[in-house]
C-alpha cells in the first residue's frame, strides 16, 4: 500500500489572466507533486479557480458580460497555462461547480446550527480588490494593509463565524505540532502579530453584492469568498456534512496546502478554526512560498511590467521557465526576475552544463562506437569517484526536498551533471580514441557518462519534465531506476540540441 499524499495550490482568482508570479504557485507544486509520486507516494495533486466575490462581478459588467460567462473565461485561461506549464494536477476544480456551491451551504448551515455562524453589523473598512475588511488599526497609513490601496469605509447586516471561540486551541495546535506552518518565521509571525493579540470574529457574509454562493438561511447575503475558497480543499474530495464519503477518508487531512505569503494568514487562522468547527482534523501542513517579483515592483497593467508564462514559454520554452522559477526563487525570500537573469541561466546552467554534457557524450558514442557501448567491466578510481557523487545525490536531494528547498534539490542534480563534465576532460575520450588498445576503457567511460545523464534526467523528471524526457529518449531507454549499472547495453538515437545558446547581441 503506498501513502497517500494530498498536495493543494491556492485556486486562482478569475479576475483577470494569472501573472507570471501566480504561475510560479502551480510549477512549485507540480516539482512537490512529481518528486512525491517518484518516491513512491499515491498523489493527489489539487489545484483549480477562485470565481465569485465582488471583484469578479465588477470585472464582468465592465466586460459587458454575465459574470458566469467572464469566469468561465478567466478560468478556462488559467488551466490553459496550467495545461503550457506542464502541471501534473489530478483535479482541477472550480468554486462555481455546483456540487461544491451545495457543500458550501452545507458547511454553512452546520456552522450556524451549532451556533459557530450568529447574525451580527459588520462595520470596518474594506478593500475591493482584496475583498478584505479590516479594523481600523490593521491599516498601514489609512491604506489596505495587504496590498496598499485606498479603502472604504462599509456597514453592513452580516453573519458572523465565532473565531475567537478557537483562539486558544488554535494556539495550543501551533505550538503542539511544529512542523503545520512552514517557514518557520511565517509560524511566529501568524502567532505574534495575528493570533495572541485577539481573534476578532470574521464576517463571513455579505449583502451589497450578489456574486456568491447564496447564503442558505438568509437569502438576501451571499457567502464571504474565504469560507467559499477554503472549503474547496474539502468539498472536492467528496465531503459532506450529512454523509461519510470513502474518498475524503482516505485523503483528509491534507499533507500539505501550497500558499502565497500573502495568504497564509487565511489558510493558518480562518481555516484550521473552520475545520474545527466542523469537527475536523486540521492539515498537517501549510507551507507559505515567498513572491516573485520584476523590476518596477508589484506587477500592474498600468505599470506595464506584467510578465506572462505564457509570452516567456513562446519565446524560451517551458522547461527554461520552470528551471528559472524552480531554481532561481529562494524557499523563504522573495526571488527577482528578469529576462537578463532568465537569459543568463539558460546560457551557464541549461546549455553549459546540462546540454553540453548530453550532446558531447551522445556525439561522441556515435563517432567510436556507432551508438552502441555496455556495461562496464572495470571500474578505476575516478569512476569510482563519480560512482560515489551519483549515488550521493538521493539522499541530498531527499535532505533538500524534505524542506521544500527546490532550488538546492536541483543543484545536487548539477553538481553531479558538473562532475560528469570535468570526469570528461579527466578521462579525455578523444585521445582513448586514438589507441586501438584503449577501445574497452573508452566504452566504459563512455557508458559511465550515460548512466550519470540518465540517472540524473530520471532526478530531472520532477523539475524539467520534457527534458528529461528528452534526454531518456536520446538515450535510447525507459529504464528509471536510480541504480549505476541498471542499464546493461545502450543503443543510443541522435543527438538533438536540448536548450539553444542564447545570444544577447541578436
Ligand atoms: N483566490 C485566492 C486564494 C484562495 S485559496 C483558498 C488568491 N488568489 S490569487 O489569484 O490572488 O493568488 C493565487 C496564488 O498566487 C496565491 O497563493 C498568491 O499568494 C500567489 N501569488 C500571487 N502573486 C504572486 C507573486 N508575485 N509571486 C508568487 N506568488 C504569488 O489569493
Amino acid at each position: 500500500m503506498k501513502d497517500k499524499f494530498y498536495l493543494t495550490s491556492a485556486i486562482a482568482y478569475t479576475s483577470a489572466k494569472p501573472h507570471i508570479g501566480n504561475t510560479y504557485e502551480i510549477v512549485l507544486c507540480d516539482a512537490i507533486a512529481r518528486y512525491k509520486r517518484f518516491k513512491g507516494y499515491d498523489v493527489y495533486f489539487q489545484t483549480g479557480t477562485d470565481e465569485h466575490g465582488e471583484k469578479i462581478e465588477i470585472k464582468a459588467k465592465e466586460a459587458g458580460i454575465e459574470p458566469q460567462e467572464f469566469v468561465d473565461n478567466v478560468s478556462n485561461e488559467i488551466k490553459t497555462i496550467w495545461d503550457l506549464m506542464g502541471a501534473s494536477y489530478d483535479k482541477f476544480v472550480r468554486t462555481t461547480d455546483k456540487k461544491h456551491e451545495k457543500i458550501v451551504q452545507k458547511i454553512f448551515k452546520k456552522m450556524y446550527d451549532k451556533d459557530d455562524i450568529y447574525l451580527g453589523k459588520y462595520e470596518g473598512w474594506y478593500c475591493i480588490p482584496c475583498e478584505s475588511f479590516f479594523t481600523e488599526t490593521q491599516l498601514v497609513d489609512g491604506k489596505c494593509p495587504d496590498c496598499g490601496r485606498d479603502v472604504e469605509k462599509k456597514s453592513e447586516d452580516a453573519y458572523f463565524f465565532r473565531l475567537s471561540k478557537y483562539q486558544d486551541r488554535l494556539v495550543e495546535y501551533i505550538e503542539s505540532h511544529p512542523d503545520f506552518i512552514k517557514p518557520e518565521s511565517r509560524k511566529n509571525e501568524m502567532l505574534n502579530n495575528f493570533i495572541k493579540p485577539g481573534l476578532q470574529d470574521l464576517c463571513v457574509t455579505r449583502s451589497s453584492f450578489d456574486w456568491g454562493i447564496k447564503c442558505p438561511v438568509d437569502d438576501k447575503h451571499v457567502i464571504y469568498v474565504w469560507l467559499d475558497a477554503l472549503t474547496n480543499y474539502i468539498t472536492n474530495i467528496g465531503y459532506d456534512p450529512d454523509s461519510n464519503n470513502e474518498e475524503f477518508n482516505k485523503l483528509w487531512p491534507a499533507d500539505i496546502h501550497i500558499v502565497g505569503k500573502d495568504i497564509i494568514r487565511f489558510h493558518t487562522i480562518y481555516w484550521p478554526c473552520f475545520l474545527m468547527s466542523l469537527d475536523l482534523p486540521l492539515p498537517k501542513q501549510v507551507f507559505g512560498h515567498p513572491w516573485l517579483v520584476v523590476e518596477g515592483g508589484k506587477m500592474s497593467k498600468s505599470k506595464g511590467n506584467v510578465i506572462y508564462a505564457d509570452d516567456l514559454v513562446n519565446k524560451y520554452g517551458v522547461d527554461a521557465v520552470r528551471y528559472y522559477l524552480l531554481h532561481e526563487i529562494p524557499f523563504a525570500s522573495d526571488g527577482m526576475l528578469t529576462i537578463d537573469l532568465l537569459e543568463e541561466r539558460i546560457n551557464s546552467d541549461l546549455v553549459n552544463v546540462l546540454g553540453n554534457l548530453v550532446n558531447r557524450t551522445i556525439t561522441m558514442i556515435h563517432k567510436y562506437f556507432d551508438g552502441q557501448v555496455s556495461l562496464s567491466k572495470e571500474y578505476d578510481e575516478i569512476d569510482k569517484d563519480l560512482i560515489d557523487t551519483i549515488k550521493d545525490m538521493d539522499s541530498k536531494i531527499e535532505d533538500k526536498m524534505k524542506n521544500l528547498e527546490i532550488g538546492k534539490s536541483i543543484d545536487e542534480v548539477f553538481e553531479v551533471l558538473r562532475r560528469s563534465n570535468k570526469y570528461i576532460d579527466e578521462t579525455m575520450p578523444w585521445s582513448l580514441a586514438k589507441d586501438e588498445t584503449k577501445k574497452d576503457r573508452l566504452n566504459d567511460v563512455l557508458y559511465n557518462l550515460l548512466e550519470s545523464i540518465r540517472i540524473c534526467a530520471v532526478y530531472l523528471e520532477s523539475f524539467i519534465p520534457t527534458t528529461a524526457k528528452d534526454i531518456l529518449s536520446q538515450l535510447n531507454t525507459l529504464d528509471k531506476s536510480t541504480e549505476f549499472g541498471s542499464v546493461k547495453e545502450y543503443n543510443v538515437n541522435e543527438a538533438k540540441i536540448l536548450f539553444q545558446r542564447i545570444d544577447k547581441n541578436k
